[in-house]
């Protein structure tokens, strides 16, 4: 019995030659429409390989933007082309998000260069010192590329920049380390020490979302090698890129294809159509990813609930950014902070406007300030209050 329905199953087609090509982890061959910023990139870094010089840069773009992907490519390319002029230069990207701690991160680069070296008990400063012997005994170079950034320096302070940018130098050495930084958010470069933050500041990439078209492209190159031939509507695309364009997000696009082919098998259909990519789209609430609201600071989540619970018991579409401060005001009581100004309330609401999560809609002439109108279009109020307070609980716990 259930070997027969195993079987069935099987011998279901599917509209999929390869899923994985679409999961986010995989790197494509090649890059669409980011040849200008790789080639900032290369200029920024030409000095390693021209003259041994280490450098340092930052790239900022919102989820979805190909922050991740470009700096892989950079880095993997360079040395490769390193390695052609025989430098020794090492790429090695780390997620910070993964690695939160500056001891996991020294770590890291430690079994990088050898995976036996003991380094339980020592301190991340020590551990560096052993990676910057290394390099100068093996005449090495490397670049490490330090993925979500502005989390890591959010939660841990600027230790981790200011150790790397000073192991070489205490010790008389040639700085032998580059550093790529990824961040979503800029504001991090705030708490770093002047020197880090200019020399990010000087050498900081902003990287724009796609537009409707070329997310078309990112996608037709991974629909060839993820779906059978023809088996995608070119309608589909279209209508997907065109959702995915309201953030710019890559990502976006891609899961959805992912999720739209899913539906599609579900059916049993032999082409993924518009309608399984409206189907996709209702299962994501892309304009509200969690990993969105995990980033938030904590007064920007205190001032979403804030709305989100002013719409709920207003029961209406919009309401008054007004009536949303005196909410802010009872939540910021009920989690035992104190409320912050009206110049900064605002700048949150700023925030939050700009990564998609409320929707902000002047009021007509005659009105100002206090009479912007505030939505939330596209999500379940009920959901989205969950989510924030369960992060907002994470965070007192
Ligand atoms: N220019 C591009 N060409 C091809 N694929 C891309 C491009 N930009 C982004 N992608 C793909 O979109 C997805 C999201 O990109 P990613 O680098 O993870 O974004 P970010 O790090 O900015 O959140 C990944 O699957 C990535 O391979
Ligand atoms: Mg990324």
């Amino acid at each position: 019995m259930s070997r027969r329905i195993l079987e069935e199953e099987l011998r279901k087609r599917s509209v999929f030659r390869d899923p994985s090509v679409l999961f986010s982890d995989y790197i494509p061959p090649v890059l669409v429409h980011r040849d200008d910023e790789f080639r900032w990139l290369a200029q920024v870094f030409r000095p390693l390989l021209a003259s041994l010089t280490s450098q340092r840069a930052l790239i900022v773009g919102d989820i979805g933007v190909g922050k991740t992907v470009l700096a892989y490519k950079f880095g993997t390319e360079l040395k490769e082309l390193a390695r052609e002029k025989k430098i020794q230069l090492d790429y090695l990207h780390l997620n910070c998000r993964k690695d939160k701690t500056v001891f996991a991160i020294c770590a890291k680069l430690v079994q990088h260069y050898n995976p036996r070296w003991p380094y339980h008990g020592l301190g991340p400063e020590k551990l560096l010192d052993m990676v910057v012997t290394h390099l100068q005994v093996h005449d090495k170079y490397l670049l490490l590329t330090l993925d979500e950034i502005d989390y890591f320096v959010n939660l841990n302070g600027p230790d981790l920049l200011f150790f790397l940018s000073r192991a070489a130098e205490e010790k008389g050495l040639k700085n032998r380390i580059s550093i790529l930084g990824i961040a979503h958010d800029r504001r991090f470069l705030d708490k770093l020490d002047s020197p880090t933050r200019s020399t990010f500041m000087h050498n900081m990439l902003v990287l724009e979302g796609y537009g409707a078209q070329e997310l078309m492209d990112i996608m037709e190159q991974r629909i060839e090698l993820a779906f059978r031939p023809g088996a995608v509507d070119p309608e589909t695309v279209e209508l997907i890129a065109d959702i995915a364009a309201r953030w710019g997000n890559a990502r976006l696009a891609l899961e959805l294809l992912w999720r739209a082919g899913l539906v599609a098998d579900n059916y049993g259909s032999e082409t993924v159509l518009p309608e399984h990519a409206r189907e996709a789209k209702s299962e994501v609430y892309p304009e509200i990813r969690r990993d969105v609201l995990a980033d938030l600071q904590l007064h920007e989540k205190l001032a979403l609930l804030a709305v989100v619970r002013r719409l709920k018991s207003s029961g209406q579409a919009y309401v008054f950014t007004g009536e949303v401060k005196n909410t802010y005001r009872i939540v910021c009581e009920e989690y035992g902070e104190k409320p912050r100004g009206v110049t900064q309330f605002w700048s949150y609401l700023q925030r939050l406007r700009a990564l998609g999560l409320v929707m902000l809609k002047p009021s007509g002439p005659g009105h100002r300030g206090q009479s912007t109108r505030i939505a939330i279009p596209d999500v379940p109020l009920s959901w989205l209050e969950k989510e924030v307070a369960k992060s907002l609980k994470r965070r007192a716990s």
